[in-house]
C-alpha cells in the first residue's frame, strides 16, 4: 500500500487487529527488517511497517533532513487515523522517532528505541557520515552495505538473517543513502530533551550491538525518569531481525 505525505509517497504496509503502532526502520534498510517481529505483534496489534522517503518501495527522492522523515511519520499517522499511537525506531528509526517526539508530540503515545543514539555525531563521525555518503554516490549501494555488514549482526549470526540483511541493503538506492547519511551527519543532540519527554520511553538494545552498544541505553535508561530497558540476549545491532520473539515480547510490554 502507498499513502501520500508532505509531497512524496511512502509504502507501508499493515496486518493484524487491535492497537496501532508504527515501526520505523535503521539505515540502509526498510521496513523488511520487521517483518518477524511485525508478524508477532500482529497476533494482538495492528502493525504498521513504513518504508521511510527513498527507502523499499517508496518513491525516489534526492535529498531530506531528519525532520522531513519524522514529519512524513507523523503525516501517515494522522492521514492513517492511528495518532497518537505507540512508534518503535531502530537506530536511524529511532533518530527519526526522537525528531518526531520534540517536534510533532500529538503523534505519538509510546517512545520505543532500538538499538539507538541520543547523541549526535561527532567531528570525526561526521566526515564519516560525508565520506559514507560519497561512496554511496561514487561507488554505488554495495560499498555501503560492504561497509555496513560486518558491525550489522551478532557474533554467531543466523546465515538466513545473513543473507536477508543483504538483500535488503543492496536494493537501496544509492541517492537515498547519501541523503540519508547528511540528514544523520546533522541530526540533533536529544540528550536534553529525553528527559524532557511526557510520554513512556522504552529501550530495546541488542547485548552485542557494536554500532549502538547495550551501554548507550543504560545510559539513557539512568538520565530518563521512569523509562525502562529490555536487552536482547545472543543479537546486535538488528535485534528485531536476529531475536524477533524477544524484541516483540519488549514491545507487547512497553505499550
Ligand atoms: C542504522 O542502523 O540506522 C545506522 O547504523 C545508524 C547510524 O549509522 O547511526
Amino acid at each position: 500500500m502507498t499513502i501520500d505525505v508532505n509531497g512524496t509517497t511512502l509504502a507501508y504496509n499493515v496486518q493484524g487487529a487491535g492497537r496501532p503502532i508504527v515501526l520505523v526502520h535503521g539505515f540502509p534498510l526498510d521496513s523488511r527488517i520487521w517483518v518477524a517481529t511485525a508478524a508477532i505483534l500482529a497476533r494482538s496489534m495492528r502493525v504498521f511497517c513504513l518504508d521511510l522517503r527513498g527507502f523499499g518501495e517508496s518513491a525516489p527522492v534526492d535529498s531530506f533532513s531528519m525532520r522531513d522523515l519524522a514529519n512524513d511519520v507523523a503525516e501517515a499517522a494522522e492521514k492513517l487515523k492511528i495518532a497518537p499511537c505507540p512508534m518503535a525506531g531502530l537506530s536511524m528509526g529511532g533518530y527519526v522517532l526522537q525528531t518526531l517526539a520534540k517536534y510533532r508530540p500529538e503523534a505519538i503515545s509510546h517512545l520505543i528505541l532500538v538499538d539507538t543514539k541520543a547523541e549526535a555525531d561527532s567531528a570525526e563521525g561526521r566526515a564519516k557520515r560525508e565520506a559514507m555518503a560519497r561512496d554511496a554516490l561514487q561507488k554505488g549501494t554495495k560499498a555501503v552495505a560492504d561497509a555496513m555488514a560486518p558491525n550489522m549482526l551478532g557474533a554467531a549470526p543466523d546465515p538466513a538473517v545473513v543473507g536477508e540483511l543483504r538483500t535488503i541493503m543492496e536494493s537501496q538506492r544509492p541517492e537515498t543513502l547519501a541523503a540519508a547519511s547528511l540528514a544523520m551527519r546533522d541530526r540533533e543532540d536529544f540528550t536534553p530533551f529525553l528527559p524532557t519527554l511526557r510520554i513512556p520511553l522504552r529501550l530495546i538494545y541488542g547485548t552485542q550491538d557494536t554500532i549502538s552498544p547495550l551501554s548507550i541505553g543504560q545510559a539513557i535508561q539512568q538520565r530518563v525518569p521512569g523509562s525502562q530497558l529490555f536487552p536482547i540476549d545472543n543479537a546486535g545491532h538488528l535485534a528485531p531481525m536476529e531475536q524477533p520473539e524477544a524484541v516483540a515480547d519488549a514491545i507487547l510490554r512497553s505499550v
